[in-house]
């Protein structure tokens, strides 16, 4: 096929810079963006960006396995409503270790309705720490948000009722674990509390309000201190839906595939009007991840621990500029 200047396979120029734009839409941990594209004519390479790496808090590089994943969803989805058909080559391994994903616009197919949904849910999904409503998530939209995880080949396990005070303990004890450690701390405040001009990291105004020892769900001070103190009366909600993501093998390739499942299921859950955050000490400290993993049945390997509910709207945290992350095709600097 003839390929003007710019465009990969199937996709134009514009196409292929607007597909970007939602891959690099995806979560990362402390928003730390650890990827890398390369385009050519026919393909766009999705690369590990190890020089992003948080090595404290993911010292094996997991949880930046996973963020790669959510991007490799956005990029697929964000090429499926544009009427083409992504053939994506996981873990293609021939030049480079850090190489995690081949993506080739090859042919054109017209979006799923639920393709649509799920792009269109891309630039509306954030992580949500502030106090969700009282409202419980229904059980009609477990089932909806666990098909989602199976879509991408990996599980979500709800904990039942009298499972979750021992995934709060974890929980605890993990944060606590992390909160005494100078070298996590010094890494949480360095990627935290940022200021809106910041490319990369959280800003402050993205934290939740001050963690309080009343708190059932411990959240990460975000805010690097500035976090303000509760509403009076505004307390976290009562139930909140709390869920483990969970793979079948814990490699980097069913790694990267939770974090396609990850990102399916807060895009699902964000079509369906839900927001969401997340609970990562427990999944970051190994022995509470083990313990959690012989808590839901020792068949899962936990990736990520997500909190759903119906929160109010906040703003979206910003992004490194295409031509950061991207190579290999003229990308303009505006
Ligand atoms: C693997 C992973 C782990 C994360 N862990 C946490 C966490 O423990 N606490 C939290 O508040 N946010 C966590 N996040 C959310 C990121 O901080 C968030 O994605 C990033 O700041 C970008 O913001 P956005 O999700 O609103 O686009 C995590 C994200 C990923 C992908």
């Amino acid at each position: 096929m003839n390929t003007p200047t710019g465009a990969v396979g199937y996709l134009t120029a514009d196409q292929t810079r607007a597909a970007l734009l939602k891959a690099t839409a995806a979560p990362s941990l402390y928003n730390s963006q650890p990827w890398r594209f390369h385009c050519t004519p026919d393909a766009i390479a999705l690369y590990a960006d190890r020089s992003h790496a948080v090595p404290v808090a993911d010292p094996e590089h997991r949880e930046l396995v996973l963020a790669c994943g959510a991007a490799l969803l956005n990029l697929r989805l964000a090429i499926r409503v544009l009427g083409v058909q992504p053939d994506v080559r996981v873990l293609p391994g021939h030049c480079s270790a850090d190489l995690l994903a081949i993506v080739r616009p090859v042919r054109r197919r017209p979006p799923t309705p639920t393709d649509a949904e799920l792009a269109a849910a891309i630039p509306r999904r954030r992580t949500n720490r502030k106090p969700f409503l009282p409202n419980s998530v229904p059980p009609s939209l477990h089932g909806h948000l666990r098909q989602a995880a199976e879509a991408e080949r990996a599980w979500l396990a709800i904990p039942e009722r009298e499972q979750l005070p021992k995934v709060q303990a974890l929980t605890q004890q993990a944060h606590e674990a992390q909160i005494s450690d100078a070298k996590f701390t010094a890494e949480l405040q360095h990627w935290t509390g940022r200021d809106s001009s910041s490319p990369d990291g959280v800003p402050a105004r993205s934290s939740g309000p001050r963690p309080e020892p009343q708190d059932e769900w411990v959240l990460r001070d975000y805010s690097s201190g500035q976090a303000k103190a509760r509403v009076v009366g505004k307390d976290f909600e009562p139930e909140p839906l709390i869920c483990v993501l969970g793979s079948f093998q814990d490699g980097v390739l069913a790694q990267l595939h939770a974090g396609m499942a990850m990102q399916r299921v807060l895009l699902a859950a964000t079509a369906a009007g839900l927001s969401s955050s997340f609970l990562s000490q427990v999944v970051e400290i190994p022995c509470a991840r083990k313990e959690l993993r012989s808590l839901l049945g020792g068949g899962l390997w936990p990736q990520a621990v997500l909190r759903i509910g119906y929160g109010s709207p906040v703003p979206a945290t910003p992004r490194r500029p295409l031509h950061e992350v991207v190579s290999g095709m003229p990308v303009p600097r505006a």
